[in-house]
């Protein structure tokens, strides 16, 4: 059976965050939650950017209610900037969208010399979600959600070499930070029950979608890109689905990961995804926490 999103109840007055919200998925995310009548606070790296993408919801959606905050996640100062701004003017929040996302194919890290993917996919995220969460409503519709991507199956968590110099394969340091993204929100969601919070925590992926992810890429790759992407990639609207589900559903259980089921998860129809045997390690979720703490200098709360 397809799984559908069915809104039973208005959703004005509740607020979400959508990290990265003026490009590719989270613009789409925005859009979804704005159309059901969600506050969406657009938190993007680039301020023009960011006015220009809700100009352009605006034409579509005259009425959507939407408000703008800088956010770079890859400083962990502007993430407590962002954090302390954004509590001081709305005081609550109900959705959390942890959807900004880097994908590197050079070298790159932060001002703190930490690779910069699991940086901002991750940390930024990690500490976003801490500074924020004790201003969520203790009920099953908070949500907080976490993107990961297929990307992540043939991953692991590099804990001596988090830049993945020594790591093999294509795409290594990516993939370990969407990992991370997922067993934070296995993490979380056990940490919560544990603590018997209500706040649902959620993990997606999106399949696979032309955006600016893939901006870095070199021309050869750019190439095939474009050649082969009608065949492995969906729209932004279609990527955009799990997690628009997600926040919305009232058919789903924290620690859930929800994606396209088709063409080993590169697009296709809206289901639980499968996850790699190692993501599902305790142990090692347990670790990454503690190094996510030390690295953003950040005592989660649970
Ligand atoms: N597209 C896919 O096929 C695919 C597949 C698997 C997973 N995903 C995941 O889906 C999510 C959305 O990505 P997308 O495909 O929509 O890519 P996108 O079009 O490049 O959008 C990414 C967004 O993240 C923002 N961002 C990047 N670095 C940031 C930082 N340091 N601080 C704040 N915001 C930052 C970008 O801002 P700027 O516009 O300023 O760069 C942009 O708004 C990511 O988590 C990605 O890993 C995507």
């Amino acid at each position: 059976m397809a799984l559908e999103i069915k809104i039973t109840q208005t959703q004005k007055g509740r607020i979400a965050i959508v990290t990265g919200a003026n490009n590719g998925i989270g613009f789409e995310t925005t859009k979804g939650l704005a159309k059901v009548g969600y506050k969406v606070i657009m938190a993007c790296r680039n301020i023009e950017k960011a006015f220009s993408a809700r100009d352009r919801i605006l034409k579509e959606i005259p009425n959507a209610d939407l408000d703008i905050f800088q956010l770079d996640l890859s400083d962990l100062e502007s993430v407590k900037e962002f954090a302390q701004g954004f509590s001081k003017k709305y005081k609550k929040l109900n959705v959390l969208v942890n959807n900004a996302g880097v994908m590197t194919y050079s070298d790159q890290k932060n001002g703190e010399g930490i690779e910069l993917q699991f940086a901002t996919n991750h940390l930024g995220h990690f500490a976003l979600t801490s500074l924020l969460i004790d201003i969520m409503p203790n009920d099953e519709q908070s949500r907080i959600i976490s993107y990961s991507s297929v990307a992540h199956k043939s991953a692991s968590i590099h804990f001596d070499d988090i830049e993945c110099k020594n790591a093999k394969g294509y795409g290594a340091a990516y993939g370990q930070s969407k990992l991370a993204c997922l067993m934070f929100g296995d993490e979380l969601n056990r940490r919560l029950k544990k603590s018997e919070s209500k706040i649902l925590s959620l993990s997606v992926h999106p399949g696979v979608s032309d955006t600016g992810l893939f901006n870095d890429m070199s021309w050869i790759q750019s190439f095939l890109f474009k050649v082969l992407g009608s065949f492995i990639t969906h729209s932004n609207e279609k990527a955009a689905i799990p997690a628009l589900y997600v926040v919305l559903s009232n058919d789903v259980r924290g620690g859930d990961y929800y994606g396209p089921t088709g063409m080993g998860g590169l697009k296709g129809k809206l289901g639980v995804s499968k996850r790699s045997e190692y993501s599902k390690d305790e142990l090692i979720a347990k670790k990454l926490w503690d190094l996510s703490e030390e690295l953003s200098r950040i005592e989660f709360n649970l």
